[in-house]
């Protein structure tokens, strides 16, 4: 059983990263073999549209064609039995980073292809859990409406069989908040941030590893079932499918 957390934040020791770490805590306490990789140590793009995984010659392929630092994260990602995926919100959204490693995780085991009664097929034939791990300033109420993350939930799940989310709010972005032009924020309120709401940001990350690993042996048990989720009606009609 091996679990697999990609930190997608530049800073390697900081909030994204530790949450990643403690979901592979949880996650060896539940018996699995964990790796935690950094996308900040390699240099890789996003998916370069060459359409190779979805070419009819090469449709078997589950991993990204297109060859750089990232492919060896690719291949232990498509091999791994959960995948936990950490980011700080940047202007709403992923990181960069994030979205680029997501574009080429996902469009190769994505396919354009519908059956007879509607429902789009997934080259991959397991389920692997995964997780997203965001971590930014805004308080709860500021996040609520953000469709870009529950859109990562959704495709996640539709890709993989199995997906949750955690949020880490308001989380403290300096050590020493004097040093920076950043008077947005109450340095006291973070330093406190940090000190209460952080070890609970921590412990919640080491359950939801834990809890990976018994989904994913759910998965090999054939008891976690994939959820279909057929186009809709109308799409299916407008493109002579039904
Ligand atoms: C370029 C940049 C953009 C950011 N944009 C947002 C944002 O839109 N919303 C937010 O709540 N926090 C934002 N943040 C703050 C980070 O999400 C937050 O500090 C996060 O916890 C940092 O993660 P790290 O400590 O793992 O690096 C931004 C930070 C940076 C550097």
């Amino acid at each position: 059983m091996k679990v697999i957390a990609i930190n997608g934040s530049p800073r390697r020791r900081w909030n994204t990263a530790q949450l990643c770490q403690a979901a592979l805590e949880g996650a060896a306490a539940a018996g699995a073999e964990t790796e935690l990789i950094h996308l900040e140590t390699m240099k890789f793009k996003g998916c370069m549209s060459c359409y190779a995984c979805h070419s009819k010659k090469k449709y078997d392929t589950k991993v990204c064609y297109y060859k750089d630092e990232l492919t060896e994260t690719l291949n232990k990602c498509i091999e791994a039995d959960a995948i936990i995926i950490g980011t700080p919100i940047y202007y709403g959204f992923a990181t960069g980073d994030v979205r680029a490693f997501m574009e080429r995780l996902m469009f190769p085991i994505d396919t354009y292809e519908v059956d007879s009664e509607g429902y789009r097929p997934i080259k991959l034939d397991r389920i692997i859990p995964t997780a997203m791990i965001y971590t930014m300033n805004a308080s709860e109420p500021f996040l609520r409406g953000n469709t870009a993350l529950a859109m990562n939930e959704s495709e996640l799940r539709r890709m993989f069989g199995y997906s949750e989310s955690y949020y880490a709010y308001d989380t403290c972005q300096f050590n020493n908040y004097d040093l920076y032009a950043a008077n947005l924020f109450n340095a006291e309120h973070k330093y406190e941030r940090r000190e209460k709401q952080f070890p609970i940001d921590l412990e919640n990350c080491r359950q939801l590893g834990a809890r990976l690993v018994e989904k994913a042996k759910e998965a090999q048990a054939g008891t976690l079932v994939r959820e279909r989720l057929r186009l809709p009606e109308e799409f299916l009609k407008e493109m002579h499918i039904i």
